[in-house]
């Protein structure tokens, strides 16, 4: 398995300089902004000055950033970041919480550790911007722009990627949320699919029309939640991995109805399953690169993994920089079929 493992670090690791190459001599970037939506795995550090705990604005975080530590909850790059440079911009897209009316023109990051699509996930830890008040957000960054500047939001890249604190800081919270008593996972992932569908029509009226909707990972694979639940001898939790994919199979058809529904907006659905499905249910290294305090976040000023190319996860729940480079590098030029579909988002910029 580290075998196989390298051998795919490596062969991304050549399509990442391979893009690079191409972004650095192109002069402009493919679409005039780029939007960012989501959580954790987006976040650019709109948490650093809310009251929660869901902060990552502390070293070892951002250990392999170039600006250091910034609130991102990763060493290096969020996967958004990568699809950043992917598309042409040469400098990262700023977070709301920071952003000035100069540089709102080339789009802006809402994302925020710990929100959910649902208001109450993540409520435990403190305050978070859910996915409504991310839209709500949107909105007031539209009346700020001028015009002209309006004009071509329809031509923007729009990402999407929440779901997962929905489960993981809410569902799977027995003691501190009451989901999981009203609903069955079936009937849970119903209830979150029909709220998503809202906020992306909102997101279309809002003026989105090429918009990526990320797929939720297999939340059953992460450090945290094998320690917490066992996993009986599988890989990985197999309960929890149940009920993410009741999730992912609704989203996927939502996209398709999407784009159906509205004939000049191109949503696109990308799986994360299927792209990190050579790492998927083979046991692999699944120990955090940072040590972790009990919320199983890094323990601040502690020292990481040495090598954090060989790590899957950074702290307890996310993804280490490498397996940033691996989802951005496929969702940007789809690999499998099934990777990105209908569009991958290269082919969304040239639309
Ligand atoms: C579940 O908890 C919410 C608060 O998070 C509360 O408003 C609601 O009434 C509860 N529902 C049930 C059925 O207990
Ligand atoms: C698509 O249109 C049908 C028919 O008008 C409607 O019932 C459905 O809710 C719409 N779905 C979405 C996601 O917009
Ligand atoms: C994602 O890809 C996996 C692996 O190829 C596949 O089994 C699954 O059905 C796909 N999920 C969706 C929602 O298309």
């Amino acid at each position: 398995m580290a075998r196989e493992f390298s051998r795919l670090l490596s062969l991304h690791v050549f399509i990442v300089l391979w893009c690079l190459g191409t972004f650095v001599v192109s002069f402009a970037p493919q679409v005039p902004c780029y939007f960012i939506f989501g959580d954790s795995l987006v976040d650019s550090g709109n948490n650093n000055e809310l009251v929660t705990k869901a902060k990552a604005n502390y070293r070892p975080y951002g250990i392999d950033f170039p600006q250091g530590i910034t609130g991102r909850f990763t060493n290096g790059q969020t996967m958004a970041d990568i699809i950043g440079q992917f598309l042409g911009f040469r400098e990262f897209i700023p977070p709301y919480a920071t952003a000035t009316d100069k540089q709102i023109s080339t789009g802006v990051n809402y994302g925020s550790g710990s929100a959910g699509i649902r208001e109450e996930s993540g409520s435990h830890l403190g305050d978070r911007i859910s996915l409504d008040r991310q839209l709500l957000h949107h909105k007031s960054t539209i009346s700020r722009l001028s015009r002209s500047q309006r004009k071509t939001l329809k031509k923007c890249i729009y990402i999407v990627n929440i779901g997962s604190n929905d489960y993981i800081n809410n569902y799977l919270l027995y003691d501190i949320y009451n989901t999981s008593q009203i609903y069955s996972t079936d009937q849970y992932a119903e209830v979150l699919i029909q709220q998503y569908s809202r906020q992306l029509r909102t997101l279309y009226r809002l003026g989105g029309r090429k918009v990526v909707v990320f797929g939720l990972t297999k939340i059953g694979c992460t450090p945290n939640e094998m320690n917490k639940f066992g996993t009986d001898g599988k890989p990985c939790v197999e309960s929890i991995n149940n009920a993410i994919k009741l999730f992912n199979d609704r989203l996927m058809p939502l996209v398709d109805e999407l784009n159906n529904n509205n004939t000049d907006a191109r949503f696109t659905f990308i799986n994360l399953t299927s792209i990190l499905s050579p790492l998927g249910d083979v046991p692999f290294p699944s120990t955090p690169c940072c040590h972790v305090r009990e919320d199983w976040q890094c323990v601040p000023n502690s020292i990481p993994c040495m090598i954090r190319t060989l790590s899957i996860f950074y702290d307890g729940f996310h993804p280490s920089e490498i397996s940033n480079i691996i989802i951005a590098t496929r969702s940007y030029v789809g690999v499998l079929p099934m990777d990105a579909s209908p569009y991958d988002i290269s082919q969304l910029a040239r639309l």
